[in-house]
């Protein structure tokens, strides 16, 4: 997770720069149901409304819990498929807050109503994260269901309403990025907490759709759009939190940014990023599947490191033997092509592995989704050596280039 708004923060009140700080243990992110009500074109669990059997009981889910806890697991995040059709999802997420863990509930929003919003309420969830991923249409034809928009942004504004905090979540494509101005603005409408902007994984359907992903000039102007919102907002004392994932190529970016608008503060930025060090599965994010199956992350389903039935979750997450495992925690990792080359390797981490292995079948290789040029990150191979992005060939995309961003 990349926090923007934080890093804007510290260059407009500018503060010592501490040490790297090292979390106790991972954020969890648990796929409690792969059932669900939506079936997204871009899902990495590939869910449906449909019975997955073998799932995680509730006692198997509070025996786990307890591991996770003696792990020093500090966050639970609560997904799916949509969390909330699991009958018992407010009795798990109470037990969670009961027993310290910071807990946000990962859901589409379209089955919160007047009906269960008291009980949601009660829980305290620490974040509730509802996913739109553009306006009206956009969203319903992404999210395969009409109405589904109007659905969640009730959802949005009911937890408002029952001060719950509140946050967008919106998948970026080529689709959908024009919608981005949009969606922003209800931010300012309905007092929204936080908006995430998850960079599309090739994982699950997103994968098979991978085509539809966002051209790298689309992305840069998204972020820049980021960028001026939440320094804008800080600016008039408004502080809400502007959060980025799966693309690591921000930290970066945010220090041209700088580079340009705060040059006084370009080098302690450059530490604390480095501090922060980028992508980080397999060591401060973790997953839990549907059926108990852990992953270093939730865009790694086809590759699992044990089964919580099996071996406690500590055990497998601190297995010395594993060759993924191994590569995630090495510094720096040991990426290949222009990452390995790229002067900004030890504030991105090598970006996101997932996607170089998708392509390539080598996890170890570029990420074409680095939306940052040779120029920029200091090698002089001429971009068209570049690992092509996976753009539907009837698009100018790759014609684009991206340092024409200005
Ligand atoms: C799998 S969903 C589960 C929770 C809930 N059903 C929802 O849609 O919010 C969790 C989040 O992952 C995002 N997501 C799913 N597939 C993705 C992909 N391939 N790349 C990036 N984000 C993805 C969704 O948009 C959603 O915000
Ligand atoms: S992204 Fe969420 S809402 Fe969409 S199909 Fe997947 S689990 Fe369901």
């Amino acid at each position: 997770m990349f926090r923007i708004t934080q890093y804007m923060q510290s260059l407009m009140n500018p503060t010592p720069v501490g040490p790297a700080r090292k979390p106790p243990g991972p954020v969890v992110i648990w796929n409690l149901i792969r059932r669900c009500n939506l079936t997204c074109k871009h899902c990495y669990s590939i869910s449906a409304d449909t019975d997955f059997k073998g799932e995680l009981s509730t006692d198997e889910v509070y025996t786990v819990m307890d591991d996770l806890k003696a792990f020093k697991v500090p966050v639970l995040i609560l997904s799916g498929g949509e969390p909330l059709l699991r009958p018992d999802i407010y009795d798990v997420s109470k037990r969670a807050k009961g027993m310290g863990f910071y807990v946000g509930l990962s859901t589409n929003g379209t089955l919160i109503t007047e009906d269960n919003i008291e009980k949601i309420a009660e829980v305290g969830y620490d974040y509730v994260g509802i996913s739109l991923d553009g306006i009206k249409d956009t969203h319903d034809e992404f999210r395969q269901l009409k109405g589904a928009f109007d659905a969640s942004l009730h959802a949005v504004k009911l937890c408002k309403q029952h001060g719950i905090k509140v946050g967008i979540r919106f998948t970026l494509t080529q689709n959908n990025s024009h919608e981005l101005p949009q969606l922003l603005a209800l931010m300012d409408e309905y007092d929204i907490d936080k908006f995430y902007l998850s960079h599309l994984n090739y994982a699950g359907r997103g994968n098979r759709n991978r085509k539809s992903d966002a051209f790298h000039l689309t992305t840069r102007k998204a972020l820049d759009l980021l960028f001026e919102r939440s320094w804008s907002e800080l600016k008039q004392g408004i502080v809400r939190e502007y959060v980025t994932g799966n693309n690591d190529a921000d930290g970066p970016y945010l220090l041209q940014w700088a580079e340009k608008n705060v040059p006084s503060e370009v080098d302690a930025l450059r530490q604390r990023l480095e501090n922060w060090g980028g992508n980080s599965s397999g060591v401060n994010i973790s997953n839990i599947d549907n059926l108990g199956n852990v992953h270093p992350d939730t865009f790694w389903w086809n590759y699992t490191l044990g089964n919580v039935r099996e071996r406690n979750f500590s055990d497998i997450w601190s297995n010395p033997n594993d060759e993924l495992m191994d590569g995630f925690r090495q510094h720096p990792r040991p990426v290949k092509g222009r990452c390995a080359e790229c002067q900004y390797l030890k504030m991105c981490g090598g970006n996101t592995r997932v996607r170089a292995y998708q392509l390539t079948d080598d996890a170890w290789a570029e990420d074409p989704a680095c939306y940052l040029s040779n120029e920029e990150i200091g090698i002089e191979d001429n971009d068209d050596d570049r690992l092509d992005m996976p753009y539907n060939d009837n698009t100018s995309a790759k014609l684009i280039p991206v340092t024409r961003q200005q």
